[in-house]
């Protein structure tokens, strides 16, 4: 599930086809809740046909029940955030506990939510950390599969630390699903 670029699902659908994640999981579907998400023409030229269920102008709960009844007849094994930037609804989480899992562009323990590399750049942190957890009701508070460090001694801009952190999100959440997948 995308809202944006998609530069982690692209790693993922490469990663299917050619890399860590080959043999081991098919994207069967990407979802957007933004119908003008760049990540959307990424998916088509991968040969996946986007779903898009537009969050904007709905009330929340008339989405996340269009969501639901959506996810629910697709029944993944597996529900995969990459930079989807909505709350998942406790209705999905229950019906897919487990199953639901984020990557987050810092330590969970010591920032949650939006803008995780501002806040690294802002606090002039020497290296921070990319987590891969299962989401739960909070936010960024679920059980965590990995966390991968990036060194940012060498950054002197905000776009410098979103590269890097952003090169390490690629290899490292596929990595994590593979973990996962593997069990
Ligand atoms: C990534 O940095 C991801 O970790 C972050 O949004 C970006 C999405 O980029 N996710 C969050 O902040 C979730 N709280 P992408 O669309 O290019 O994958």
């Amino acid at each position: 599930m995308i809202s944006g670029r998609g530069s982690n699902m692209k790693a993922i659908l490469e990663n299917t086809e050619l890399g860590t994640l080959k043999g081991i999981c098919k994207v069967e579907a990407i979802l957007s809740n933004k119908k003008d998400a760049k990540g959307l023409e990424i998916a088509r030229n991968f040969g996946v046909q986007p779903i898009v269920i537009e969050s904007k102008g709905k009330k929340r709960k008339t989405y996340n029940s269009l969501l639901l009844e959506y996810l629910q007849k697709l029944n993944p094994d597996y529900i995969i955030l990459a930079g989807y930037m909505k709350i998942i609804s406790p209705e999905i989480i229950e019906e897919f506990s487990n199953r639901i899992i984020n990557i987050h562009p810092a330590d969970t323990d010591l920032h949650q939510g939006l803008h995780g590399y501002e806040w690294a750049f802002e606090n002039s942190l020497k290296s921070t950390k990319i987590t891969v957890h299962y989401v739960d009701e909070g936010l960024d508070t679920g059980i965590v599969i990995g966390k991968r460090e990036v060194d940012l001694s060498d950054c002197e801009t905000l776009a410098e630390v979103e590269k890097k952190g952003l090169k390490i999100e690629h290899q490292f959440y596929s990595e994590c699903l593979r973990k996962i997948f593997n069990r």
